[in-house]
């Protein structure tokens, strides 16, 4: 037995109409909050020095020799904000999700997500990939394919670099996470 009767019922479309733009709103608008945040980007975190050029191509996609550095693909994100590796994978390096594509996610580029030991098989929380050495993020950085041989998507971008910056890039992934110093405003 209900314990309230109404005495007329309502009609329920507008409650339907209302929780569909609801939903609507909220994926466009909360996204990042619904399916887990976006890279941080946040540039008062940046590094107000470069303390090696794999560093510096990080965050700005230029190399300290002044060689050129370009890339093919990345799709519409890169289109969107062209940068360095830090555009999509974070001055953290922990990666996130692409906005507003939030169904594409940048995996994080931490020693512990790259060289950590992987089993390459999706048990150890660092993906479907092995363990990454030199040679194969070598290959995943110039020509978008994980030690499986397995393609990246095309919204990691295919760079072109010089033999040492593709180097010291990598060196860089090698170190730590640095703490984030904000720089006082
Ligand atoms: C426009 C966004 C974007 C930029 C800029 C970008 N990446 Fe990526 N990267 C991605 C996405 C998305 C993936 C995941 C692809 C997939 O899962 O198929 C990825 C994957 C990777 C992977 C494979 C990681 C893994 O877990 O297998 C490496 C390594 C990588 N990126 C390195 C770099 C480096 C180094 C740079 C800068 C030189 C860079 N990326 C710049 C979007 C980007």
């Amino acid at each position: 037995m209900p314990m309230i009767q109404r005495r007329k019922r309502r009609p329920l479309w507008p409650v339907i109409i209302a929780s569909v733009l609801l939903v609507a709103i909220a994926v466009v608008y909360g996204g990042g909050a619904i399916f887990g945040v976006g890279p941080n980007l946040s540039r008062s975190e940046w590094p107000t020095q470069f303390q090696s050029n794999g560093e510096r191509i990080y965050f700005t996609s230029q190399s300290a020799s002044g060689l050129p550095i370009s890339f093919r693909s990345g799709g519409m994100h890169m289109a969107m904000r062209a940068g360095g590796c830090v555009a999509c994978h974070g001055v953290d390096r922990q990666g996130g999700r692409l906005m507003p594509r939030f169904w594409l996610a940048a995996p994080p580029l931490t020693p512990a997500a790259l060289f950590g030991g992987q089993d390459g098989n999706g048990q150890d929380g660092h993906g479907d990939h092995a363990e990454y050495n030199a040679e194969t993020l070598r290959r995943a950085i110039t020509e978008g394919v994980d030690p499986g041989g397995k393609s990246l998507n095309p919204e990691m971008p295919r760079w072109s670099m010089a033999e040492q910056d593709l180097t010291d890039l990598i060196g860089f992934l090698r170190t730590p996470v640095r703490a984030l110093h904000p720089s006082p405003r």
